[in-house]
């Protein structure tokens, strides 16, 4: 089976009133973690790449080990560009065999951003590649961008129908609280979503995918392994489940995760090494890891996306 677009898996996720789980990856023992969750789940995929992976492992072994990761578990899977800042950097996936891109216009002015992002569309659905742009900017950092909690600025629902219909993206990600990184609340802080602006971008348009980027809930149970062993994060926070369970049902249609995978697989490295300080075959504390990393994918599939059976 050769990679697919999202068109198809947001078109039955929205009418299902599911989500599908994008998660980031930058090496094989997430790309295989992730998978094998996915397989035994029978859940259809995004894995996403941003511009910090591709510098890290390089486009082409990302490409191959995804398109093993096809062959292995037969899943449908997109090969998703997460945060493209440029024309350029989505030309260059686009060329190179990814399905799906972000063009990330958000850091502009609401003109330039649609101008951006009509321009890589244009060229995308030239060459049958969907694409994600952005409207409203999250906190957080990514790729070396670091947006504070004051900059951040929610989507505002009265721009969305003029920046789709004058861009023609396939899906939208809004900014309604979610911010990147594992601390996304301080602590004692009330934790807050906006259910009332994706409420009404979802009346504005209907049938149309909504995006949330920033969505990892910071798994208690990783952060106490890695501060039980020698880490400190103490005050990592993220999103509660029970809030991305309600946005999967509704327009939300792709989760995007990354935090939660890190701290999973650190958390298996750090208590590995704790329990075998004279290990030093990366197998011995990678093979802990990457079952941290499946352990956590079928959690996030079943409990919070709810797009297991859906593949
Ligand atoms: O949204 C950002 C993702 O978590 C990717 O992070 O740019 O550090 O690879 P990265
Ligand atoms: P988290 O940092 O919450 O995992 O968000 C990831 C993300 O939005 C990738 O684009
Ligand atoms: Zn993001």
């Amino acid at each position: 089976m050769p990679l697919v677009t999202t068109k198809e898996m947001f078109k039955k996720a929205y009418e299902g009133g599911y989500a599908i789980g994008a998660f980031n990856v930058n090496n094989m023992e997430i790309v295989q973690g992730i998978t094998e969750a996915a397989k035994e789940e029978n859940a259809p995929l995004i894995l996403q790449v941003s511009a910090g992976a591709r510098k890290y492992a390089k486009h082409s072994y990302l490409v191959h080990l995804v398109q093993a990761a096809i062959e292995d578990t037969e899943l449908p899977i997109a090969l998703h560009l997460d945060h493209g800042a440029d024309f350029e950097v989505c030309k260059s996936c686009i060329d190179g065999g990814f399905t799906s891109v972000m063009i990330d216009g958000s850091h502009h002015s609401f003109k330039d951003n649609m101008e951006l992002t009509k321009r890589v569309v244009d060229y995308a659905h030239s060459k049958g590649v969907v694409v994600e742009g952005e409207l409203g900017q999250l906190a957080g950092i990514e790729d070396n961008v670091n947006v504070s909690a004051e900059n951040a600025s929610y989507t505002q629902p009265e721009q969305v129908e003029e920046f789709v219909k004058s861009t023609g993206v396939d899906s939208l990600a809004i900014a309604i609280g979610t911010s990147h990184g594992a601390f996304k609340f301080k602590p004692g802080q009330k934790t807050q979503l906006r259910f009332d602006i994706l409420e009404e971008v979802e009346r504005r348009l209907p049938n149309f995918p909504i995006v949330l980027h920033g969505a990892s809930s910071v798994i208690p149970k990783y952060v106490e392994t890695i501060n039980k062993n020698g880490g400190n994060i103490a005050d990592a926070i993220g999103i509660p489940e029970d809030m991305l369970r309600e946005a999967a049902k509704s327009a939300v249609c792709k989760i995007n995760i990354d935090s939660d995978l890190r701290l999973a697989l650190t958390a298996g490295i750090r208590e590995h090494f704790v329990a075998h300080p004279d290990h030093f075959d990366p197998r011995q504390y990678l093979t802990p890891a990457r079952a941290n990393i499946k352990e956590l994918v079928k959690h996030k599939l079943v409990y919070v996306l709810g797009c297991n059976g859906k593949a």
